[in-house]
Parts: structure tokens; sequence; C-alpha cells
């Protein structure tokens, strides 16, 4: 599959927000960007499965999915990281931004669903991630970044910056 540049996509946010520092350390044969409107043909939902359950819902409803996201402003920063040989996504994870009433009306940066296909683990991908959502966030101005993840995975994070704080805990609904 021939590589599509960003100017023949449709990007969930604007691309300049990634800082130049990621792009720039980027292996030449990957490229990072927004998430795009046609990513479902791109291996999005088999990549996330290395995560965690992603069932295929089908083009239609992934791309209903896109627009809900699209449609809320300010907030969704999905992005991902293509082969340029095969124009498949081989990494991705995503920034929530929420607005707060405390410490004057402050913003706090939640990174999720980060996840580095199988192949493409051990090459500094998922650190990529995590240093561009990072990034944003800050440019955004969130006072922090949070996230939730398993023990087995805390060093990474820790290699990335990120220090422990607090216990996750959650009620999963049955
Ligand atoms: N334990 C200890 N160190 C680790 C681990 C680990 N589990 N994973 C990576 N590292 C280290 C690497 O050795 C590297 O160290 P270095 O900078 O000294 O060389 C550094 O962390 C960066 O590693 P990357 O190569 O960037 O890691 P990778 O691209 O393989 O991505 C990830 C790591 C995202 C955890 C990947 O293994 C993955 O997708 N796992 C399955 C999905 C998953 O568990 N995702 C995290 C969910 S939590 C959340 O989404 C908030």
């Amino acid at each position: 599959m021939t590589f599509t540049p960003d100017s023949e996509l449709e990007l969930i946010f604007d691309a300049k927000l990634i800082p130049q520092s990621v792009k720039e350390q980027l292996p030449e044969d990957l490229h990072i960007r927004p998430l795009a409107s046609d990513d479902y043909t791109r291996g999005h939902l088999t990549v996330l499965s290395v995560l965690t359950k992603a069932p295929d819902v089908g083009l239609t409803s992934w791309q209903e999915q896109f627009r809900l996201l699209s449609s809320i402003p300010n907030t969704y920063y999905p992005l991902v990281i293509v082969s340029r040989s095969t124009d498949q996504i081989v990494a991705m994870g995503t920034l929530v931004m929420e607005l707060k009433f405390l410490r004057g009306n402050a913003k706090a940066g939640h990174v999720e669903d980060i996840v580095v296909s199988s192949q493409a683990q051990g090459r500094g991908l998922g650190k990529k991630v995590i240093q561009a959502l990072t990034g944003i966030s800050e440019s955004l101005g969130a006072y922090k970044v949070i996230l939730d993840c398993s023990e087995e995975n805390a060093p990474f994070y820790e290699k990335c910056g990120y220090k422990h704080a607090g216990v996750e805990m959650a009620k999963y609904a049955s």
C-alpha cells in the first residue's frame, strides 16, 4: 500500500501540535500524525487488540465513532505512528484533556490506550508516543498528565519520566 501524506487525510487534530523534536527523532521509515478518518483501513483495531479486546466493529461504526470524537472540541487527541513502506499503523496512543474547576479552572491530561504492534515493540516507539502526548498536553496548558497502567508496565512509564502517584482503582460494569 502506498504511503498517504497528511495533506490527503482528514486528521482529527492539527498535526502541528505534535512536538517537532519527536517527529525528527523518529526512524525515517516511520511517520507520526493524528488519527485519520480512514485509519480503520490501516489496521487501527488490529494494533489496538494487542492491548485489549478491540473487536472489528466494521468501517461504518468505526467512522461514526471517529465523527463523535471529532465533534467534541479540544478534548480527544489520538495519534498514530505509521510505516511509510506499508501505510499501516504500528503504534498509537491517545491524550484526553479534562477541564477542571480546581487550581483556577485548570486542565489535566490523561494518557490512554498506548500500544505498539508486537513486531514493532522494543524500538522506542512507545516512548515516542508518550513524549508526543505529554508534549501536546503541556502545550495545551495542562498542569499534569496522568495514566493508569499495570505493575508490569510501570518501568516503561518510569523510563518516560513518569512517577508512581496514588493508587488506581476500578469497578467494571458486570
Ligand atoms: N518493563 C521494563 N522496561 C520496559 C518495558 C517493560 N514492560 N517496556 C519497555 N521498557 C523500556 C525499554 O527497554 C526502553 O528502555 P531504554 O529507553 O532504556 O532503552 C524504554 O522502556 C522504552 O521502550 P520502548 O521501546 O519505547 O517500548 P515499546 O515501544 O515496546 O512500547 C509498550 C512499550 C507500549 C508497553 C508496548 O510493549 C506495548 O504495546 N505493550 C502491550 C500493550 C500495553 O500494555 N500498553 C500499555 C497500556 S497502559 C496505558 O495505555 C496507559
